[in-house]
């Protein structure tokens, strides 16, 4: 049995939060990477850049560096696009978690320790102000401690928390490639509520899309 305690969030997390949520951010980028490859409208424009470089240069060789050139630019592009999308969320609640989350009553922000590492985390907050709906945010647990059942755990708090309050759901945000999560989110009850494209250039031309999860929490 792993050794953990699930505690309030201290000014002294503040570092350590701030990292697990990049670590666990970016460590999506490999499957997003795949997912952008297997699909067609990309193989599509992948094969046909080919052939009009093969036909302009009449180079197999010239065709394929110009290829991969094109493979490095849009890998930098899109680890770019995360990379924005982890500072975005660390310039919104995350750069002041003490205000984000510990100020009000209706919100609070918790990590899970082992041997004074902060080793998982999660916050939540009523959901635009609204009475009836609180939002779960930033779940993540380090590699090394998964499969422990810390986020499980993590989430029961944030729904007790809710309960407790007297609001009705609690809902919270994820995208396609965050799998783990979905499987979570689903044995604890959850059910996908909405879907969308994530909005974006790229979010749009790759079909990727974030959903919605709620729980519905029972009087
Ligand atoms: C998703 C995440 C928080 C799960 O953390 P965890 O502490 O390992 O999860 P738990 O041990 O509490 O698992 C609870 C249940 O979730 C499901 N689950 C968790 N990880 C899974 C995985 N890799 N594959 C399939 N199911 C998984 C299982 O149903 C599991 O129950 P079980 O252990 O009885 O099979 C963790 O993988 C993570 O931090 N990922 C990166 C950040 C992220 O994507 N956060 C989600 C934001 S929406």
């Amino acid at each position: 049995m792993a050794n953990y305690a699930i505690r309030v969030y201290r000014n002294r997390d503040y570092n350590a939060v701030r990292m697990l949520f990049a670590e666990g951010m970016m460590e999506h980028f490999p499957a997003t990477c795949a997912y952008l490859l297997k699909l067609p409208r990309i193989q599509f424009v992948l094969f046909i850049s080919f052939i009009t470089l093969i036909l302009i240069s009449r180079s197999y060789l010239l065709s394929l560096v110009s290829l991969a050139i094109a493979f490095t630019a849009g890998r930098r592009l899109l680890l770019s696009e995360f990379h924005q999308y982890v500072d975005e969320c660390q310039r919104e609640d995350l750069l002041d978690i003490e205000e984000s989350y510990m100020a009000s009553n209706n919100s609070c922000f918790w990590v899970a320790e082992s041997n004074g590492r902060v080793v998982g985390m999660v916050g939540v907050q009523s959901a635009q102000r609204s009475s009836e709906v609180m939002e779960l945010r930033r779940l993540s647990v380090a590699k090394d401690w998964r499969h422990n059942g810390i986020a499980r755990t993590l989430c029961l708090k944030v729904i007790d928390f809710a309960s407790q309050r007297g609001y009705k759901v609690v809902k919270l945000e994820t995208s396609m490639i965050q799998i783990a999560a979905h499987k979570l989110y689903e044995t604890l009850g959850f059910l996908k509520t909405d879907t969308r494209i994530f909005p974006s250039l790229l979010g749009r031309f790759a079909n990727f899309y974030v959903m919605t999860y709620e729980y519905m929490i029972k009087d």
